[in-house]
């Protein structure tokens, strides 16, 4: 396992290029299996999720491969219908073959995936979606069996009590691009992974309308053909470095990314003080004392709940108080403790964070736990006094695709060292 040794105290300046999207690629990859023609699917970053993924499409027999040129081929002509907890418990979004399995073989097993540290993460309404569509679902020894004489066309509602459901819609969209009839859903996820993903299906021959708006309509087709497609830019990697160059005080130009997906991140960073520009690319600047805020996660178009644990390290050196309110996963502050640890000032109430801006951190060694609380800890480590070590880094690397050699090039003092095991 490694770690990141991280000094504090540099100002970031220069430019970054942001990665694909991993909840993009995701759900596309498996989108693939749609067909049993090949797709080549482009801008799909380096990281352990992705590699999880593609391992367990070829566990199911798909042939899937990176080619010389970085891209992503994948051939589903016999694709198997079982997706074991060995491999599903890895990586949750696994879940997203569910749709696309059912819906090409009318017949397939897959483990539930189980929870994570950010909560636990319910498949109760990708699994009602799919029963309105005309599949019959059991679960039995943790393994979710879906089977149906074919898909029906039909209404569905994905609404929860935390909003909608992005892989819900992702499975639910897909599942109904081969049903028979016109399916329309409702209270549908808005993210732009989901346009994306709805991009994609129809190169493949979906026929989908709607897609970034609660309602979709999906018109089954019989049969989707192979195609090539350009994953969008990762928005979470391109505000975790927005956040980067507010929280040093520095000047940064993040490329690649549509500022259009950051609307939230960026109206709140300005409410805070911080300088952002928005044409084509984002430029961050911060020169100015930073000013407290209080957030609220909701579905998109709303505050991103991947960007809460980022924001809450931003604000824990604003001087005054931030309540930081999480709507989409109420446990998701795995990163209170750790940042603490650095001397930052925040209690928890219920879903929400009262943070309390402090003059300094002061760096020591904390652990790394889910994907995005180990971010804010790297964003933390920039700018406490002294030297910051993460541990368990792993988590870091299934979402951001070399973040040290990007924060390097920026400036900061990081380097990524093995951790002795002792
Ligand atoms: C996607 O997860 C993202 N992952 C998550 O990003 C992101 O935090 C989340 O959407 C919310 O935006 C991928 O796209 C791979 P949900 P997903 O279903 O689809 C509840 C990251 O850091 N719910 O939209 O699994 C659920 O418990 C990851 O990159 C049900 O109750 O999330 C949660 O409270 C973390 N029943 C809320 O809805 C269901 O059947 C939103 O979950 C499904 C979800």
């Amino acid at each position: 396992m490694d770690k990141l040794l991280i000094t504090g105290g540099r100002q970031l300046k220069g430019t970054v290029q942001i990665s694909g999207s991993k909840n993009s690629a995701l759900p596309i990859i498996a989108a693939a299996i749609l067909t049993d023609e090949p797709c080549i699917i482009r801008n799909v970053p380096n990281l352990d999720d992705i590699g999880a993924m593609i391992k367990l499409l070829q566990f199911i027999g798909v042939s899937a491969k990176r080619r010389e040129d970085d891209a992503l081929e994948i051939r589903a002509e016999q694709p198997l219908g079982v997706c074991p907890y060995e491999l599903v418990r890895k990586m949750r979004a696994s879940i997203c073959l569910l749709g696309p399995l059912t819906a090409r073989l009318k017949k397939c097993k897959i483990s539930l995936p189980g929870g994570c540290v950010i909560g636990d993460r319910p498949v109760d309404i990708h699994l009602k979606g799919l029963k309105r569509l005309g599949a019959k679902i059991t679960i039995e020894q943790g393994y979710i069996y879906a089977q149906a004489q074919e898909l029906v066309g039909s209404e569905i509602f994905l609404g929860g009590r935390f909003g909608s459901t992005v892989l819900g819609t992702a499975n639910l969209m897909m599942a109904a691009s081969l049903a028979k009839g016109t399916t329309i859903i409702e209270s549908a996820a808005c993210e732009p992974e989901i346009v994306d993903l709805a991009d994609f299906m129809t190169k493949m021959g979906a026929r989908i309308k709607g897609a970034g708006s609660p309602i979709i309509e999906v018109e089954g087709v019989q049969h989707l053909r192979g195609t090539e497609h350009d994953v969008i830019p990762d928005r979470i990697e391109a505000g975790t470095f927005m956040v980067a160059a507010a929280i040093t005080g520095g000047d940064v130009e993040i490329k690649g990314v549509k500022p259009h997906h950051l609307g939230a991140v960026w109206d709140k960073l300005e409410e805070s003080g911080v300088d952002v520009y928005r044409n084509g690319s984002i430029r961050v600047r911060r020169n100015t004392p930073l000013k407290p805020v209080d957030v609220i996660t909701m579905p998109y178009p709303g505050f991103p709940t991947d960007m809460q644990a980022q924001m809450s390290a931003l604000m824990a050196v604003t001087p005054g108080i931030s309540v930081i309110t999480e709507k989409i996963f109420p446990n998701r502050f795995m990163h209170v403790s750790e940042l603490a640890r650095l001397g930052a000032n925040v209690s928890l109430e219920g879903a929400s964070a009262i943070v309390k801006g402090v003059e300094k951190l002061s760096g020591a060694p904390v652990m790394a736990s889910d994907l995005r609380a180990s971010a804010a800890l790297v964003l933390a480590g920039l700018v406490a006094d002294g030297e910051t070590e993460v541990k368990r880094i792993y988590h870091v690397d299934r979402g951001y695709e070399r973040i040290d050699e990007k924060l390097r090039s920026l400036g900061a003092k990081i380097e990524r060292v093995p951790e002795e095991n002792f």
